[in-house]
């Protein structure tokens, strides 16, 4: 009597569990991967560091890229390493992003955006309390609305596109400094991404 007493106290607790692990295992979110091959990759601060190494990936994949930085030397060196390891010719764009009126003439005059990757960053490592007025306006025009401007710039043809296939946006932000301002401006950056969920049509 006493072991039918544990099985139907086993039994009660296991069917739960077993009927969470395979909920768990079905309603996982599963990352979908869309191959970049033949798309349009655009990338700002595309001519060095990390937006640079994205770009040369994008490219190795068989992506048609583009960068977007202000120094059109450094724009150059990129594009020429890229070809030479890679094959693939990068158009560049020598834009400042804090000017919205550039930033859609470049996105205009690119072959239609499928990814746009918006890397572009400055960081002045400062305590808040040292840190000059300019400067953190600096690191917020750069960082916060030159991101928005190129967001404003490439939803529209983003939106109104058809039969392209899926499209994405994707922003870059940072753990780092959390003490300084450059943190304040990227989080802001995560609550831009989560209204853009909302804003594009995929
Ligand atoms: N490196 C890190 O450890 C780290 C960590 C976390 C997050 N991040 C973020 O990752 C991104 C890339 O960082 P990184 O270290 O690779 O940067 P990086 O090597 O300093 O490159 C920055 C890029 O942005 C461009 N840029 C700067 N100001 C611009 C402007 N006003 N208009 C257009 N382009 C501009 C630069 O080119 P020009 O100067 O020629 O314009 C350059 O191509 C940044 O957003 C940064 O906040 C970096």
């Amino acid at each position: 009597m006493a072991s039918m007493y544990f099985l139907f106290l086993l039994l009660i607790l296991i069917i739960p569990i077993l009927i969470l692990i395979i909920l768990t295992i079905i309603l996982k979110p599963r990352p979908t991967k869309i191959p970049i091959k033949g798309r349009h990759v655009f990338i700002t601060g595309g001519s060095s560091g990390i937006g640079y190494a994205l770009a040369h990936e994008a490219a190795s994949q068989g992506a048609r890229v583009s960068i977007l930085a202000r120094n059109v030397d450094k724009l150059e060196e990129a594009r020429n390493s890229i070809r030479l390891s890679t094959g693939i010719d990068v158009s560049v764009f020598s834009v400042d992003v804090r000017n919205f009126d550039d930033v859609k003439k470049a996105i205009n005059e690119a072959d239609p955006i499928d990814v746009l990757i918006c890397n572009q960053g400055v960081f002045i490592p400062e305590e808040f309390d040292k840190q000059e007025v300019d400067t953190i306006k600096f690191m917020m025009d750069v960082n916060l609305m030159g991101t928005f401007h190129l967001i404003k710039a490439v939803l529209p043809s983003m939106k109104s596109r058809k039969d392209r296939g899926p499209c994405s946006i994707a922003l870059m932000s940072s753990q780092a400094g959390q003490e300084l301002i450059y943190c304040d401006e990227r989080y802001c950056i995560v609550t831009m991404l989560a209204h853009l969920v909302h804003a594009l049509p995929y």
